[in-house]
C-alpha cells in the first residue's frame, strides 16, 4: 500500500500547501488534518500549540505517513523541533521554505512578514531570514483578523479589503519589494493583499518552496510514489466539516484535476 504524506494545519490554511503538493507531486497520496474546532492557533500560547500539534500527529501516525508536513506557520514556530524529536519520519515546516523564497526574490533587501501573533512573536522568520542573509531588513506585522475571515470563506468582500487595508496599509511606507505571507491562510486573501500593497511588492507564499522541499527529501530517500494511478486523498477536520468542504472544493478544484477525495466525518482529537 502507498504510504501517504500527512499534512496538518489549524484549519483550511494548509490547503494552500496541499494544492501545490498535488500540482508538483500528483502521484503522492495525502492525508490532511484541519483542526477547525480549535482554530485559530495564532492567539494561543506556544505550549498549547505544541500540545495540539502533538495530538494531531499522534492521530495521523496511524496512517503510517512517510513524511509529516506542518503546513501552519504558528505550529512550525512552536512545535517543529518537538515533533521532529518524537517521530522517526522526516518533518517539514513552512518557515524556512518561505524565508528561502523571499531571499531569492528581494532586490531592495527589505522584506515584510505578516503572520499570526504567535508566529510574529516567536521571531522565527526574522531568524530564518537573517541566517540566509545577515543584512536583510525585516518588517513584521501580526494580522490577527485575517484567519477568522478565511475560515468563514470570506475572501473577496469589501469587509475583507477594509480589514486588510487597516492591518497592513502602513507597511507601504517601507522600501520592501517582497512580502512573506507568513500564515498559510493568507494566500486565500491574495487579491486584497496585493491590491493594498501594490504591484511592486512580490507576495511570497511558502507553498511552492515547501512542495519543492518535500520533493527533494522524498527523492533523496527514494520514497517518491510510483505507478500510474492517481491517489485517493483523505481529509479530516475536527470541527464544522461543511464549511471546510466548501472551501476545500473551491480552492483545490479550480486549477488542478482532482483525484477522488474521501471526506471523513469530523474527528475530535
Ligand atoms: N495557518 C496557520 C499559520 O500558518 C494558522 C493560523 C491560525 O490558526 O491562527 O499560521
Amino acid at each position: 500500500m502507498q504510504q501517504p504524506i500527512a499534512i496538518l494545519d489549524s484549519g483550511v490554511g494548509g490547503l494552500t500547501v496541499a494544492k501545490e503538493v498535488m500540482r508538483q507531486l500528483p502521484r503522492e497520496k495525502m492525508i490532511y488534518f484541519g483542526d477547525t474546532a480549535r482554530t485559530p492557533y495564532g492567539p494561543r500560547s506556544p505550549d498549547e500549540v505544541v500540545k495540539f500539534t502533538r495530538e494531531i500527529v499522534d492521530y495521523l501516525i496511524q496512517f503510517r505517513p512517510k513524511m509529516i508536513v506542518i503546513a501552519c506557520n504558528t505550529a512550525t514556530a512552536a512545535a517543529l523541533d518537538d515533533i521532529r524529536s518524537r517521530v522517526s519520519v522526516p518533518v517539514v515546516g513552512v518557515i524556512n521554505p518561505g524565508a528561502r523564497a523571499a531571499i531569492g526574490c528581494t532586490v531592495t533587501g527589505c522584506v515584510g512578514v505578516i503572520g499570526t501573533e504567535g508566529t510574529i512573536k516567536s521571531g522565527a522568520y526574522e531568524q530564518a531570514l537573517r541566517e540566509l542573509s545577515p543584512y536583510v531588513q525585516v518588517v513584521s506585522e501580526a494580522c490577527p483578523k485575517f484567519v477568522p475571515l478565511v475560515e468563514k470563506g470570506n475572501f473577496h468582500s469589501k469587509e475583507t479589503y477594509r480589514t486588510v487595508l487597516e492591518s497592513i496599509g502602513h507597511l507601504r511606507q517601507f522600501p520592501m519589494d517582497t512580502l512573506i505571507l507568513g500564515c498559510t491562510h493568507y494566500p486565500f486573501l491574495t487579491e486584497s493583499i496585493s491590491e493594498v500593497m501594490g504591484e511592486c511588492v512580490n507576495l511570497i507564499s511558502s507553498a511552492d518552496e515547501t512542495a519543492r522541499e518535500i520533493s527533494t527529501i522524498l527523492q533523496d530517500k527514494r520514497k517518491l510514489a510510483q505507478g500510474a494511478r492517481l491517489p485517493v486523498h483523505q481529509f479530516f477536520c475536527s470541527g464544522n466539516s461543511a464549511m471546510f468542504k466548501t472551501i476545500a472544493k473551491q480552492w483545490l478544484g479550480e486549477q488542478i484535476v482532482l483525484s477522488p477525495i474521501v471526506w471523513q466525518e469530523p474527528v475530535i482529537v
